[in-house]
């Protein structure tokens, strides 16, 4: 069996190559890589192959799935978590089965979420710059301690309870706000509304996935209920924040700081080295102009052992799929 691997770069080769090692030889299938980002023009690569393997920003809506179809693909492997580039009611009606990553060291993505709060709230970027050029001054890398302070966790999942234990280890107050709130959240912190969240949380970190009903809840109204000079830090999908009005609540100084490692035109982006091109996405160009302003390309997931786990699970549910056994990791429209 053929699986093509889209959006492949060198570290996923590497990875899906050593799991396909351990997980031994007779498995029977053969991982074809390809460069580029699956969508409609790039879906004949798959001609032939029974699976495709996928990432964050690969294109699956309606018309590349139905693409996929009619070339023999009979399954979607998602390698990451999220799976809202998929058109999982349409798979379902082509009989595409589709799994994906549910849980891979949660602590990965809550690990680098602190490590963009702590970057931005201390300067370390900038001091690190600034040392290098023998300035040793410390006018404008003020911070602030974060112990004491209020932290606001929003979607209190895996993720946002790793998030959660390791601010409430540093001395925050945690508040969680989720409408699935887990027993073990109760532990580390408060479950409160949004808009309370909003209201109290000096860091707001949003970890709650991308939905119809979380697209943009990040907007001019819940900006406005933010403590003045907060700190936004979103390393979940890019989609859930509206970026113009996160552009205006800068502007106006309403928002203090704001880290992203997701961005809602990221696909156009992230994953690429553009350092030679002319980047025409003016939102985001506007977003790189703010010293307050600290952004990754959406490297959450990358350790290495996340791309251990993501690699191995991704085989498994290959391996379900062509055993025809039930796969605890599908994802179904129901
Ligand atoms: P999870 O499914 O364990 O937790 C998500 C939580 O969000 C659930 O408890 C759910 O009830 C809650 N939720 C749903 N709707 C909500 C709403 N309207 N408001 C507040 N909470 C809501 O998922 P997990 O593993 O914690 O991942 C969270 C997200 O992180 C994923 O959906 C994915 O988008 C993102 N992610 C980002 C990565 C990166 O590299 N930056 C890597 C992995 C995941």
């Amino acid at each position: 069996m053929q699986i093509a691997v889209f959006s492949a770069r060198p570290y996923d080769r590497r990875f899906l190559d050593e799991a396909s090692a351990q997980q031994g030889a007779g498995q029977g299938h053969e991982l074809v890589y390809f460069d580029a980002a699956l969508d409609l023009h790039t879906a004949p690569l798959a001609q032939g192959c029974a699976a495709v393997c996928v990432f964050v920003n690969d294109r699956l809506d309606a018309p590349v799935l139905q693409a996929l179809h009619a070339g023999g693909v009979r399954a979607v492997l998602l390698r990451c978590a999220g799976f809202n580039n998929v058109d999982v009611a349409e798979a379902q009606r082509l009989g595409l089965f589709v799994a994906r990553v549910p849980a891979y060291s949660p602590e990965a993505v809550a690990e680098h979420a602190l490590a963009l709060v702590m970057t931005l709230n201390r300067h370390t970027h900038r001091a690190y710059n600034r040392v290098r050029e023998g300035n040793f001054m410390l006018d404008g890398l003020l911070g602030r301690t974060l112990h004491g302070r209020t932290v606001g966790i929003v979607g209190t999942g895996k993720i946002g309870l790793a998030t959660a234990r390791i601010f409430r280890g540093m001395g925050c107050t945690v508040l969680g706000h989720d409408p699935y709130p887990s027993a073990a959240f109760a532990d580390v912190g408060d479950s409160v509304a949004l808009d309370e969240l909003l209201a109290r949380a000096d860091i707001v970190s949003l970890h709650c996935p991308l939905t119809p009903d979380t697209h943009h809840l990040i907007n001019d109204a819940s900006l406005a209920r933010m403590k003045p000079g907060a700190m936004l830090v979103n390393t979940s999908r890019g989609a859930l924040v509206d970026t113009h009005a996160v552009i205006r609540a800068l502007k106006s100084r309403r928002l203090g700081q704001l880290a992203i490692d997701v961005y809602e035109q990221e696909s156009a982006l992230f994953f690429q080295d553009l350092s030679g091109e002319i980047i025409d996405d003016e939102a985001f160009q506007r977003l790189m102009t703010f010293p307050n302003v600290l952004v990754t390309g959406h490297q959450g997931f990358f350790t290495v052992e996340a791309l251990q786990e993501i690699s191995a699970i991704t085989l498994g549910n290959l391996a379900d799929f062509a055993a025809g056994r039930d796969c605890a990791n599908q994802v179904r429209a129901d």
